[in-house]
């Protein structure tokens, strides 16, 4: 077959074999997935590999199976590697004796696939979507190219870091990381970044949530690239301009399928480049407090008893950066002080690393003693794999993540909302407001 990707001598020289049979494999399969996108030529990564293959169902054999032979012929990623979230956490988010049987049978190759990781050159202990935060480290720079997998994490990396990744998927992402080359199409591009859509969001009379607006431009332009105008003074205003940008992303991603957004005065690019991000032939979507509203008003309920009593409070998808850790304990320790409660009332889990919360028990040991009696979690694991395993599914959750609301049963509710739940246990009285 005629390649149209255009290989160098030594790439070649692995197309015909001359490094082993399997490496040859690793490199028809890169070809051929970079034709398929009509790539021209393959480029060296930097940076180090993110995967999203972290459940451990027998979903994953055929990719076990791959990866033995890897190891088998003594492979290894170009970088240490990084993972998404593991599955389970019963030390710190435990549903219970006959559901723990449960997801510990799905989740049975669950120490193969960590072993696998571990001989493939993954970095001691690095699960997590969020892994771009200076506790885990894996953070590229502007104009490095990688091959990420984890919507989340790409949308982040593009969009907040300038590094160029386009949206892998799990397997593409190994052999590329094996590789350290991956086809130069879409988001590699500087042609492959330019914007479709300016969102104008100067409307706005609030900073709007994160999670919300991101789901609203992420619905509205789908896979497309939006430049968002209207919202730099507001964000830079910020002390965490990198949690709000990683909640924003996650939510174009896994709302839309966006893989990477310009903010006007934020994101590198668009502080470098300005307006001329935009294509000739953009479209214009102007966000106003009613537009939030109405897509705000539009999420199903998905609950047996829309009034049900919550069960548990979800916080943080993608992960929570060290600042948001600190956010949301400082806001349900004061709201259950000023109520005069000695304990929540609906159990909050909020999600990190397990490095980030280290750094946190140490920097702030008062803060966290409190919660700890009070009854807040801090856990490793990921909401939507715990929303999405047998059982745990038609638990009643309320979230702060959009990301959470989608690919489960979960609500999404406001963040002042959320305390209310964790404090008295009930539902607010009225109807929720996208933008308080
Ligand atoms: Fe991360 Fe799991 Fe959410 S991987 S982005 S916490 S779905």
């Amino acid at each position: 077959m005629a390649l149209t990707l255009e290989l160098t001598p030594e790439e070649q020289a692995i197309m015909k074999g001359e490094q082993g049979e399997t490496l040859q494999k690793v490199m028809q399969t890169v070809v051929t997935f970079g034709e398929l996108f009509g790539a021209t030529k393959l480029v060296d990564l930097q940076a180090a590999p993110h995967l999203a293959m972290s459940w451990s169902s027998d979903a994953v054999l055929p990719f076990i199976e791959i990866y033995e032979k890897l190891v088998a012929a003594g492979l290894k990623t170009y970088a240490p590697f990084t993972s998404n979230p593991k599955p389970m956490d019963h030390n710190n988010l435990d549903p219970g004796e006959e559901k723990r049987v449960v997801v510990q049978e799905l989740h049975k190759h669950h120490h193969t696939l960590g072993e696998l990781y571990s001989n493939l050159g993954m970095k001691e202990n690095a699960w997590s979507c969020a892994c771009f935060v200076p506790q885990i480290g894996n953070t590229p720079q502007q104009g490095d190219f990688i091959s990420w997998s984890e919507s989340s994490a790409i949308n982040f990396a593009n969009s907040y870091l300038g590094a160029r990744t386009n949206r892998n998927s799990v397997g593409i992402d190994m052999m590329t990381a094996i590789l350290g080359k991956a086809p130069y199409f879409d988001l590699l591009t500087d042609e492959g970044r330019k914007a479709d859509w300016l969102i104008d969001c100067s409307a706005l009379t609030k900073l709007p949530h994160p999670e919300l607006l991101g789901a609203v431009i992420g619905l509205k332009v789908m896979e497309d690239i939006p430049y968002i105008i209207g919202m730099d003074d507001r964000v830079n205003a910020l002390d965490d301009v990198v949690g709000y940008c990683k909640d924003l992303g996650a939510a174009t991603a896994s709302n839309g399928a966006v893989g990477l957004f310009h903010m006007e005065g934020v994101t590198p690019e668009a502080r470098d480049q300005g307006r001329s991000l935009l294509k000739s032939d953009h479209q214009l979507y102007v966000i106003s407090d009613a537009e939030l509203q109405r897509v705000f008003n539009s999420y199903p309920v998905l609950w047996p008893d829309e009034n049900a009593k919550p069960e548990r409070v979800f916080i943080g998808c993608p992960h929570n950066t060290l600042a948001q850790l600190r956010w949301w304990g400082e806001r349900i320790v004061s709201a259950l002080e000023a109520a005069g409660k000695d304990a929540v009332s609906c159990p909050p889990y909020l999600f990190a690393h397990d490095n980030v919360a280290s750094e946190f028990k140490e920097n702030h040991p008062e803060l966290k003693a409190r919660m700890a009696k009070y009854g807040i979690s801090v856990t490793n694991n990921c909401p939507v794999m715990y929303m999405t395993t047998p059982k745990q599914s038609d638990e009643i959750v309320c979230t702060n993540s959009n990301k959470t609301r989608v690919y489960s049963k979960s609500r999404f509710y406001m963040d002042d909302d959320l305390v209310h739940i964790i404090v008295t246990g009930q539902l607010p009285d009225q109807a929720p407001k996208a933008h308080p």
